[in-house]
């Protein structure tokens, strides 16, 4: 494991992507019923910037195309996007958020 800081608790809420940038990876980092994920934050389809999307429950949507991936999963589970993004390992300690890259 080799986590890395990402943000914050305070600065993720539920319903608001929140964007940063962790070793020279754009990640997206997700709050839903209390838990953090994180994915990436470039759209397999297209490229667009995930964290700009709008989040419904586990579901993020696209803002460009309304592609749809599940947070949990890093799954496309609506077209036009049909391959997944990656996921990461998320952890807090301290009020901080942790990631895994690796
Ligand atoms: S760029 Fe995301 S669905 Fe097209």
């Amino acid at each position: 494991m080799a986590w890395q800081h990402a943000a914050t608790v305070d600065e993720l809420t539920e319903g608001f992507p929140l964007g940063v940038s962790v070793a020279g990876y754009d990640v997206c980092l997700l709050a839903w019923q209390g838990q953090i994920f994180a994915i990436d934050d470039v759209c397999s389809h297209a490229e667009a910037t995930l964290s700009e999307g709008e989040q419904q429950g586990p579901i993020l949507e696209c803002p460009r195309h309304g592609g749809q991936f599940d947070i949990r999963t890093g799954k496309a589970v609506h077209y036009p996007a049909f391959a997944p993004v990656a996921t990461y390992p998320t952890k807090i300690e301290a009020g901080a958020i942790y990631i895994d890259l690796v």
